[in-house]
């Protein structure tokens, strides 16, 4: 078992989800160790909240731990903010940090299907797969003749993450853009009622003033709701 995995038994059934901690007190705190394995965490927010510095955050420490992190970017991720995340240990970790930079939602989910299947078949050892974010390309063909079909893309997609998620028993990282609903003035994550359930934990990301973040965990399937706080620092997270 990877050295940063905690196991939390539990009762019913005998199975044993385990949790990745993130390294950051209070975000772990909240989520009872970490984020959990075998469950598909959805992270939503509006632009500048932290989600991609959370989600390299994560990644670097997989792979510092000797694991290979899996990470599909759609947004032109900033290598300068990885490069102050890793430090010293960058060229390390860069060994094990697997970029994919699909340019449509069909791409995207050719990369997908290639992390989903390079975890399953265990011949490295995938400890997480990100995708950042996960509906950038799919918000494109909302409203165009293209829906229908954009909207079975990211069905299938997720489906396969989840799988994946339960077959190599690793957690998955999926970050979600926001709308603003014009009756109630709040910021929805888009995907609809199909993400809200496909996901088994939900995190919104709030900006507070300066370099504050909020993470309001919004749904977990063994936690009450509740809140934390972190910075984003020159060096990352903390
Ligand atoms: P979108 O992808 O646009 O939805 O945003 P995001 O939620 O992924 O935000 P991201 O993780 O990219 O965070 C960017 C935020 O980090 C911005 O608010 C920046 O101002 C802030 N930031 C970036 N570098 C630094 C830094 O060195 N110090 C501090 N204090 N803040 C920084
Ligand atoms: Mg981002």
């Amino acid at each position: 078992m990877p050295r940063e995995i905690i196991s939390v038994p539990t009762v019913a059934t005998g199975m044993v989800p385990d949790r990745l901690p993130t390294g950051i007190p209070s975000i772990d705190q909240l989520l009872g160790g970490g984020l959990e394995t075998d469950s598909l965490t959805e992270i939503y927010g509006e632009g500048g909240s932290g989600k991609t510095l959370f989600c390299l955050h994560v990644a670097h420490r997989v792979a510092r731990e000797h694991r290979w992190a899996f990470y599909i970017d759609t947004e032109g991720v900033s290598v300068d903010r990885f490069r102050a995340i890793a430090g010293e240990d960058l060229e390390r970790i860069l060994k094990r940090f697997l970029l994919s930079t699909p340019t449509s939602l069909e791409e995207q989910g050719r990369a997908i299907a290639t992390a989903c299947a390079l975890a399953r078949e265990g011949q490295r050892p995938v400890g997480l797969i990100v995708v950042d974010s996960g509906t950038a390309y799919y918000r494109l063909s909302l409203s165009g003749a293209d829906e229908d079909e954009a909207r079975q893309t990211l069905t299938l997609a997720v489906a396969n993450l989840i799988a994946t998620s339960l077959a190599a028993h690793i957690p998955v990282l999926f970050t979600n853009q926001v709308w603003r609903s014009p009756k109630e003035g709040t910021l929805e994550p888009l995907g609809g009622s199909f993400l809200n359930h496909a996901a088994k934990t939900i995190l919104r990301f709030e900006r507070c003033p300066g370099d504050r973040r909020r993470v309001v965990l919004v749904k977990h399937r063994a936690l009450p709701e509740g809140s934390a706080e972190f910075r984003i620092t020159s060096n990352g997270l903390e």
